[in-house]
């Protein structure tokens, strides 16, 4: 029987625990976009997660419309990344990169473009905004010169992510940014081959991942999907044939390790999930599945042991728990969490969380 604790080989490099860090959007990185020292403190202190995502990160201007998220796209933001990398890895730790284009969800107060996504439509509700929260605008179409773009886009930044120094790349396909824009049917209209049949709506992903991969070696790469909630306007008819196809693709393209953020119920923001898709995923994909499952993580330890998936993956409680790892194997109470600074930016409630060591001496 697996268990939390046991190390596992992902691609290229192995892992000492199964309990990886979530992607977090922490908006440290300045109008510039660029990693600073204190991110470098705050992923170093978390380099006891079997593995570090990074908060979702830029592959270009246009696809980066979040304030003070940082990016991959220029040099000046690769050297920035080193002084990350190289902490965490100081620290025994492995970082894999998100890249992240969030098609319609980028406002052009922040990106200074217009924004592109699969289809002309607005995305639901308020975008963040320098000038804090602005409705959202209408996205234009993306052309087939632009998706080719995008593209190369990925490859560049996936191309970046290795010279700054991190252990591989996962592509943001959650959530109802670009890549999820182009799977599920909620928020593609598309008439030409993006669009349509699930063979045709998987096509952006099935580009980035092969460009992605042909960059760097398949072996790096990763995935995330949301395929069980409604994410920020994006949804899906029928999410378990989707993602049944998906599955098939990933072990085609032999993609090692996918996240899937699946909650089992009614989510802390309030969405309501339909029914997990990882159990038929798993019968047509041999790749890892790590879940993420809204803070259930007792669910997610229990579904390793069963041998349903390989390991979880915990957002917010790493926000708090620097040494998270350390606190679920011995049972430690968890520090609470402050939301009110989860992208207040600076160092409080980032770097000042307490390990169980700091708070026994404090
Ligand atoms: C502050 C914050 C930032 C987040 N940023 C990202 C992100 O950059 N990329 C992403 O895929 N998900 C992001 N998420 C979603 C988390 O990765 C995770 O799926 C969610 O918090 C549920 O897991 P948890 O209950 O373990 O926190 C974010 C969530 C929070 C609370």
């Amino acid at each position: 029987m697996a268990g939390l604790f046991d190390p596992l080989r992902l691609g290229a490099f192995e892992i000492p625990n199964r309990i990886i860090m979530a992607p977090l959007t922490r908006a440290r990185a300045g109008r510039e976009a660029l990693p600073n020292e204190l991110m470098a403190a705050y992923y170093a202190q978390r380099s006891t997660a079997g593995l570090i995502t990074s908060e979702a990160t830029g592959i270009s201007r246009e696809g980066l419309g979040w304030p003070g998220a940082p990016g991959l796209w220029n040099d000046n933001q690769v050297e920035a990344w080193k002084r990350v990398t190289e902490a965490v890895h100081k620290h025994g730790g492995r970082i894999v990169a998100q890249l992240w284009h969030m098609g319609r969800l980028v406002h052009p107060n922040v990106s200074g473009m217009e924004p592109v996504s699969s289809s002309a439509t607005t995305a639901p509700d308020y975008a963040h905004t320098w000038e804090g929260k602005i409705p959202y605008v209408e996205a234009r179409a993306a052309t087939k010169h632009d998706i080719a773009r995008i593209v190369g886009d990925y490859a560049k930044a996936a191309r970046n992510a290795i010279a700054a120094g991190f252990d591989g790349v996962q592509v943001h396909s959650a959530n109802g940014y670009l890549v999820d824009q182009f799977l599920r049917d909620g928020a593609n209209f598309r008439t030409d081959e993006y669009g349509g049949s699930i063979d045709n709506r998987m096509r952006l992903m099935t580009e980035v991942l092969e460009a992605v991969g042909a960059e760097i070696g398949m072996e790096r790469v990763a995935i995330r999907f949301s395929p069980n909630i409604h994410s920020q306007g994006v949804d899906e008819a029928s999410p378990v044939l989707l993602f049944k196809a998906v599955a098939k693709r990933l072990e085609e393209l032999k993609v090692p390790w996918i996240e899937m953020r699946e909650p089992r119920q009614k989510t802390s923001t309030g969405a309501l999930p339909t029914e997990p898709v990882s159990p038929v995923m798993r019968e047509h994909y041999s790749g890892r599945i790590f879940i993420n499952a809204d803070s259930n993580w007792d669910d997610a330890r229990q579904l390793v042991e069963e041998g349903a998936i390989d390991g979880v993956s915990i957002g917010r409680h790493f926000i708090s728990n620097p040494d998270l790892v350390r606190r679920i194997a011995l049972d430690a109470p968890l520090n609470e969490g402050d939301s009110s600074t989860f992208y207040s930016g600076g160092a409080q409630g980032y770097v000042d969380y307490p390990t169980l060591d700091e708070a026994k001496a404090a």
